[in-house]
C-alpha cells in the first residue's frame, strides 16, 4: 500500500535551506531558517550551555526516563522566565507545566488540551503566521479562522483590523498570539495593544494561546514577555508554548515547555494530568538532554547570569544588523526601509514579490522565503553589501 503515496512538496522553509546548502556558489547567503548565526555564519553553542553540558556529562549517572512532566529545575526555571519571578499566578500555584519536544511539542500539547476542553473551538491565527502553526495545531482536529495582522503598506500591525476580527472570537475559541518577535513579519503589539487584547479576552471569553519562541531576542527577556505577563495578570486562563531553541541555542535538542495558567491550583493540577496523558499517547516521555542543560543554567545564578549576558549580546547584534541593513538598503535602492528598524527579533518581510525572491535565489544565490521573510541574523559584515546590491538589482 505504501506505493500509493505520492511525494509531497518540500517544507517551504526547510526546503529552501536545503537548496541553499546544495548551492555551490561561494557567495551564497542563507536568510531562510530562523536560527541565530554569528558574524562567521555559525550558529554557536552558548558558553553557559557548554559549561552546563560539561558538568552534566561528568555528573549524569543514569539515562532512565525523566518524570512525565520533565526535569523539575527546568520546569521551575522556565515558569519564572516566562511569567516573571514575582508573578502572583506562580505564587498561587496557578501555573502548571510540562516539558515538551521543542516549542512545536508544546504547541501540540496545548492544542490537545484545548480540543479536549473545547472540541468545537476555532483557533484564531494571525494573517500571516508561521506556516507550521496551522498543520501542527490543526492535526488535533481544530478549525481555524484568520485575524488581520500585518499591514504590508505600513509594514506594521493592522491593529484596528485585528480587533475588529477578534470581536468575532467566541467564548471557547482560542486566539493564537506571538508573544514577541512575530514570525514571519517582526511587527509586534505595543503593551497598550496587549491591554486591548486582554480586555477583548475578558469580554468575549476566548482563551489566549501564546507562542513565545523568541523571548530575549527582541528587546530583552523581560520586555519581550511583558505582553504575556499583562495577560496573565488579568485573565484566569491561558496556554503558553515556550521554546529554548533560539534563546538558549538548543535547536536540535528539542527543548520546549507547555504552560497552563489556570483558575486555581486545583485546576492547574488537573490540566497537568491531562497534559501528561496527551504526551503519553503521542511521544510518551519528554526528551531530557536540552531540558537538563536549560534547567542547570536557570538554577545556577552564575550560569544564568552568563547566559543572560550572551543572549543580550545576540539581541544587540541583531538590532545592530537591523540598523546596518536599513542604511545599506536605502543607499543601494533609494527606497525607505526604516521599518526594519522598528521590527523585533530575527525576522523581517523585505516587501519583495515572490518573483523578486526567485531572482535573488537563482541569479544571486541569496536565499529568503518566497514571502520575502529574511532571517536578519543571517546577515554579517561579509555579506551585507552583496545582499543590499542584489536586492537593489531585482527591484530596479
Ligand atoms: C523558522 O520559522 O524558520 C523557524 O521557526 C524554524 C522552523 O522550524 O521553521
Amino acid at each position: 500500500m505504501l506505493h500509493t503515496l505520492e511525494r509531497l512538496p518540500d517544507d517551504p522553509i526547510l526546503g529552501l535551506a536545503a537548496a541553499c546548502r546544495a548551492d555551490p556558489n561561494p557567495d551564497k547567503v542563507d536568510l531562510t531558517v530562523g536560527i541565530y548565526m554569528d558574524e562567521d555564519g555559525v550558529c554557536p553553542v552558548f558558553g553557559a550551555i557548554r559549561d552546563a553540558q560539561r558538568a552534566l556529562v561528568e555528573e549524569e549517572t543514569s539515562k532512565a526516563y525523566l518524570p512525565p512532566a520533565g526535569d523539575p529545575d527546568f520546569n521551575t526555571g522556565m515558569r519564572a522566565l516566562v511569567f516573571g519571578g514575582d508573578s502572583g499566578a506562580l505564587a498561587d500555584g496557578r501555573v502548571s507545566s510540562l516539558a515538551a519536544p521543542g516549542g512545536c511539542g508544546a504547541l501540540r500539547i496545548g492544542a490537545e488540551i484545548a480540543r479536549v476542553a473545547s472540541p468545537e473551538a476555532k483557533v484564531w491565527v494571525s494573517d500571516p503566521t508561521w506556516p507550521v502553526h496551522m498543520p501542527l495545531i490543526g492535526s488535533v482536529g481544530l478549525e481555524f479562522e484568520k485575524y488581520r495582522y500585518y499591514d504590508a503598506p505600513s509594514h506594521g500591525v493592522d491593529f484596528d483590523g485585528m480587533v475588529e476580527d477578534l470581536k468575532r472570537a467566541k467564548s471557547g475559541d482560542l486566539v493564537l498570539l506571538h508573544g514577541c518577535c512575530h514570525n514571519p513579519c517582526g511587527a509586534d503589539l505595543t503593551l497598550e495593544q496587549w491591554g486591548v487584547i486582554a480586555e477583548l479576552a475578558e469580554r468575549q471569553g476566548f482563551l489566549p494561546f501564546i507562542d513565545i519562541a523568541y523571548q530575549g531576542l527582541g528587546d530583552g527577556l523581560e520586555a519581550d514577555a511583558a505582553g504575556l505577563r499583562l495577560l496573565a495578570e488579568r485573565l484566569p486562563e491561558m496556554i503558553v508554548a515556550a521554546s529554548c531553541s533560539k534563546n538558549m541555542g538548543l535547536y536540535r535538542e528539542r527543548t520546549g515547555i507547555a504552560q497552563f495558567l489556570c483558575r486555581d491550583a486545583g485546576n492547574a493540577e488537573a490540566i497537568l494530568s491531562q497534559a501528561k496523558v496527551a504526551a503519553r499517547r503521542i511521544y510518551s516521555m519528554p526528551p531530557a538532554h536540552g531540558a537538563l542543560l536549560a534547567g542547570r543554567v536557570l538554577a545556577a545564578p552564575a550560569l544564568e547570569a552568563a547566559w543572560r549576558d550572551e543572549l543580550h549580546t545576540m539581541c544587540l547584534r541583531i538590532n545592530g544588523l537591523r540598523e546596518a541593513l536599513v542604511e545599506k538598503l536605502e543607499a543601494t535602492t533609494g527606497r525607505d526601509f526604516a521599518f526594519i528598524r522598528r521590527e523585533k527579533g530575527m525576522f523581517s518581510f523585505l516587501g519583495l514579490s515572490e518573483e523578486q525572491t526567485r531572482r535573488l535565489r537563482e541569479e544571486y544565490s541569496v536565499y529568503m522565503l518566497g514571502s520575502s521573510r529574511i532571517n536578519v541574523a543571517g546577515i554579517n559584515a561579509a555579506n551585507i553589501d552583496y545582499v543590499a546590491d542584489a536586492v537593489a538589482r531585482v527591484i530596479a
